[in-house]
């Protein structure tokens, strides 16, 4: 994210490929989009994680607030988990051991775009004690610590992970470029990819750059979105996760938010500026529109995705939203379920 729609739809609409859509449609069988919850217009939802319980976590990035919210109850108050004190924004979010997540947070601002650099940490949510009651209050609360500051990060969003053994997880800067590895365990940290295409640049220098950043075992490389650049890409990375090799492009021309990586060699990426969600078949950068439409607010400024973890809805994606935050089309931000 972080543009604003008007200049999205003056600089960057011209340069998407509308011959790469081609599973848009309304026929059978096509992905139905239901809303889960909304919020408010002008509170943007940056990211989410699902928890084994099916539960729904939402960062919110026009204020310190991270949200459960259960997406089986058609009626549901979210419940407000933590408010993290001193802090404006929360953005990336990964889960690394069962119910213990961490976030990225520090000072962004939805309308002005601007970001306080030297004030960026990481923070460790423990949720194996938390409960909530169906009026959204909470019953038993969540245990939460700073476990790393990064001074030299100019604008922490997208999180990944990268080692469960040794508790390290990526974390994007979209400032400078950097991917640092953290561990959380320490709180040491260190930098570990920066590439050309990591790195803010044409066709939008003055946008964000390193967004999402997922690891990719199999292969041993690093997927990432880079905004500003309009680029899917990844990059080699050593046994120890830093980088081997120049990054590359994977398919070029959107917007792209955050992504998943699934079982079969896909990217199911958030397009914050078109307002779907894409699959990008990672071997040759093929994508397809799985839901959502540049003329639609339905998805309107996706943001992330994740997958469904119950029986239930193992099938469907999650999809975090912003809203459109600062366009004439802004809606609630909120969390959105693509069945498929
Ligand atoms: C949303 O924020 C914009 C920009 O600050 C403001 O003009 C608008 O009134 C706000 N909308 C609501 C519903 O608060
Ligand atoms: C960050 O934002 C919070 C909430 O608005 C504010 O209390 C704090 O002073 C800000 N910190 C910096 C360094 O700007
Ligand atoms: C990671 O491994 C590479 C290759 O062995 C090595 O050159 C590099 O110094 C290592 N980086 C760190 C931070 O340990
Ligand atoms: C996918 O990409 C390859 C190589 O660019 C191309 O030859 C092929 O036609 C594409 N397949 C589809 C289904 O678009
Ligand atoms: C959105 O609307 C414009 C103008 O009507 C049209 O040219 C464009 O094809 C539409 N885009 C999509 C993805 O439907």
């Amino acid at each position: 994210m972080f543009y604003t729609l008007s200049l999205a739809a003056l600089l960057g609409f011209a340069s998407l490929t509308p011959a790469l859509y081609t599973g848009q449609g309304h026929q059978d069988g096509a992905p139905s989009v239901h809303e889960v919850y909304s919020f408010p217009v002008n509170t943007s939802v940056e990211n989410l994680a699902v928890r084994r319980t099916g539960h729904i976590l939402a960062n919110v990035d026009s204020a310190p607030e991270l949200y459960q919210i259960d997406p089986f109850c058609n009626d549901a108050k979210p419940t407000l988990i933590h408010e993290f004190e001193g802090y404006g924004s929360l953005l990336g979010i990964v889960e690394v051991e069962h119910d213990q997540f961490y976030v990225a947070a520090g000072n962004f601002s939805v309308f002005t775009l601007e970001a306080v650099a030297g004030w960026w940490a990481i923070f460790h949510v423990d949720l194996s004690s938390f409960s909530a009651r169906g009026d959204g209050s909470v019953e038993s609360a969540a245990i939460v610590e700073k476990v790393a500051e990064i001074p030299e990060a100019e604008l922490l969003n997208g999180l990944g992970l990268f080692s469960v053994e040794d508790g390290l997880i990526y974390a994007a800067d979209s400032g400078s470029g950097i991917i640092y590895l953290v561990d959380v365990h320490t709180g040491d940290y260190w930098p570990a990819i920066q590439d050309p295409l990591t790195i803010k640049g044409e066709p939008l220098p003055d946008f964000a750059s390193a967004n999402g950043v997922h690891y990719n075992a199999a292969t041993q490389s690093v997927y990432f979105t880079n905004i500003g650049q309009e680029v899917f890409g990844r990059v080699p990375v050593f046994a120890n996760g830093s980088q081997a090799g120049a990054a590359e492009v994977v398919m070029q021309g959107e917007m792209c938010d955050d992504f998943l990586l699934d079982d079969a060699g896909n990217a199911i990426i958030a397009v914050y500026g078109s307002n779907d969600v894409i699959r990008v078949d990672v071997a040759n950068g093929n994508s397809t529109v799985i839901a959502g439409n540049a003329n639609s607010t339905e998805l309107e400024a996706v943001t992330a995705v994740a997958w469904g973890r119950t029986a239930r809805d193992s099938g469907s994606l999650y999809v975090s939203r912003n809203g459109g935050v600062g366009s004439v089309n802004v809606v609630g931000g909120g969390i959105s379920r693509i069945d498929l």
